[in-house]
């Protein structure tokens, strides 16, 4: 355990499923030990995308939803702080500040901006959306973060808020470290249906949340190898939904290869190797489903460990707001105008 911090989290959209959790929980939960760990309920960064009066109703839900998910997967809270994005204004500051520090055209250059735009059906790009990528600097920096765990896709982010750092600090003195970028070094997840990634939307999901008998009935379901027609045809393995699942999360290799032999020589039917893989996983969630249980069973629990979390770090962003605030010359320019106020007041003009 060093003295880093980490810091990384994701839009409260709703609950995490097992994409997420190769993708980015088991890192988290991985890495919690090495560094001092903040976890980030990003609904400012909803809104850039998402910002229907009935989307901003679901914020507190998903929030407590997906911070009961990270506990229920391993993540401590000795160990992480959660904090809720819109509840510290602090961060909206420092992202106008940040506003200045680099420039449209870069921004406009980030694919990953206009894959967002119409992914969310929108013609032109929102300007909340172009400033991604400067919020996040400011969630990054506002608590002095030296390392950033992120998917491919929040790459040029975090290379964002590097240049911003290095830019504040290059006009305004030293003042934030340039953190790291970690690569979630973890693959992404295929869906249960074949599609390249397992996604909410594409209804294509194993929730970390799913009781034993949806997880058996998701997985009946699953795409296998089409041509297979019949148990004594040989299987292809490579690429296939059912075996990458059996990669990822069955615990017992041997039953795996023995699997995988019989499938390619046809001797396997798609049925047992589906009930192995139901089963795989359930023994996978089940030590996940006792923590949930463990943690539902103290109502309230989360919604205070997301409250003391967001207050903790207001705290400490209200101390860099201020350094920041010094550093750039800001807290002057408005304490000149109220000395001088105040002197004016003390003795009144004399000549009128
Ligand atoms: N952009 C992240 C996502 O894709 C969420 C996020 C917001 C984030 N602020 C962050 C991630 C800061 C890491 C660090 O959902």
């Amino acid at each position: 355990m060093t003295d880093q911090r980490m810091l990384t989290g994701d839009r409260p959209t709703g609950k995490l499923h097992l994409g997420h959790y190769v993708g980015s929980i088991a890192n988290r939960v991985k890495l919690q030990h090495q560094y001092e760990t903040w976890l980030i309920l990003a609904d400012l960064h909803m809104l850039t995308t998402k910002n229907a009066r009935s989307d901003i109703d679901e914020i507190s839900g998903n929030a407590r939803q997906m911070v009961l998910d990270s506990l229920a997967a391993g993540i401590e809270p000795e160990r992480a702080t959660f904090y809720l994005q819109s509840a510290i204004p602090e961060i909206g500051e420092l992202n106008t500040l940040f506003q200045n520090l680099i420039t449209v055209p870069r921004l406009e250059r980030i694919p990953s901006l206009k894959d967002m735009a119409s992914d969310a059906s929108k013609e032109e790009m929102p300007y909340g959306l172009l400033g991604y990528p400067v919020l996040q600097a400011a969630d990054i920096l506002c608590v002095k973060a030296n390392v950033v765990p992120v998917g491919k896709d929040n790459h040029a982010h975090v290379e964002v808020t590097r240049e911003i750092a290095r830019r504040f600090n290059h006009l305004y003195g030293e003042t934030f470290p340039v953190p790291e970028l970690v690569t979630s070094e973890v693959s992404t997840l295929v869906g249960t249906d074949g599609h390249a990634k397992a996604s909410k939307s594409l209804g294509n999901v194993i929730y970390l949340a799913d009781s034993a008998e949806e997880v058996r009935t998701k997985v009946a379901a699953m795409y296998t190898d089409p041509n297979r027609v019949r148990a004594d045809v040989p299987g292809t393995v490579e690429g296939n939904p059912v075996f990458i699942y059996h990669d990822a999360f069955n615990d017992d290799p041997a039953q795996v290869a023995d699997l995988k032999e019989r499938y390619q020589a046809g001797t396997v039917g798609d049925v047992e190797v589906k009930d192995k893989l139901a089963a795989a996983i359930n023994r996978f969630l089940d030590p996940i489903r006792e923590r949930r249980a463990a943690f539902e069973a103290q109502p309230g629990l989360v919604d205070q460990i997301i409250v003391e979390g967001t207050e903790r770090t207001r705290r400490e962003v209200q101390q860099v707001v201020f350094e920041v605030r010094k550093a750039m010359g800001l807290a002057g320019a408005y304490n000149q105008l109220r000395r001088k106020a105040e002197r004016a007041q003390k003795k009144p003009a004399t000549q009128t």
